[in-house]
């Protein structure tokens, strides 16, 4: 599928602008700045069709890509950005719960970790939003090229623990970066099987 036509679709800010549950659904979320745009961009191969930024919260709306005929490819605003005004963090949280819990066609989501960080509290967060809306969950770490290849093992021993405590959460955890090209291709591959 991803061989077909990606285009940008709409960014949405309530649940009554959602385009219709018509396709297979993945959604990536995670932390401000863990690199969401920028896998959707290495995912389908254009630089910059989602928009990755050195500024933190860039990302304000639930944006939905278009991949060929069949599948949306749904990119979320970020979480945990400490100066992101109370009143947006409130009505996002709010959106983000509608959206999760109401989502015929939401197959999977991916929560994007970073290498470097592992799990914190807000992921944990999000981990336990999915299980309440029973959302299976991928672990997508991010950023792999920024760390030593040898702390890899120690980060992910974090992240496995983490899995454990989430009904939700699929257990295979995918490594990826996006700058170097690492996991793409695994990460694509996840996707199109998911009917
Ligand atoms: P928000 O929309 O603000 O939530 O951020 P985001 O999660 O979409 O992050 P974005 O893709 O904008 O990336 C944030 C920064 O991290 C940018 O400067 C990217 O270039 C950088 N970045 C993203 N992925 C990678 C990666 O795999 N390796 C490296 N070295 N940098 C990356
Ligand atoms: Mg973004």
């Amino acid at each position: 599928m991803f061989a077909g036509p990606v285009e940008f679709l709409k960014g949405v800010v309530a649940m009554d602008g959602l385009p219709p549950a018509d396709r297979i659904e993945v959604c990536f979320a995670g932390r401000s700045n863990v690199g969401k745009s920028s896998l959707i961009n290495a995912l389908t191969g254009r630089k910059a069709l989602a928009r990755a930024s050195n500024t933190p919260g860039r990302t304000q709306e639930i944006n939905f890509f278009t991949v060929g005929e069949s599948h949306y490819l749904v990119d979320l605003p970020g979480y945990g950005y400490a100066e992101a005004p109370v009143a947006v963090v409130a009505k996002w949280q709010q959106l983000l719960k509608a959206y999760l819990s109401g989502r015929q066609t939401l197959r999977r989501a991916f929560v994007l970790i970073d290498m470097r960080h592992g799990v914190k509290a807000v992921d944990e967060e999000i981990m336990t939003l999915l299980d309440r809306s029973a959302v299976t969950f991928q672990v997508v770490m991010t950023k792999a090229d920024k760390i030593k290849t040898s702390d890899h093992a120690q980060v992910l021993d974090q992240v496995r623990r983490a899995l454990a405590r989430h009904p939700a959460a699929y257990p295979e955890i995918v490594l990826t970066s996006s700058e170097k090209g690492l996991g793409i291709e695994t990460l694509r591959a996840i996707i199109a099987t998911l009917e």
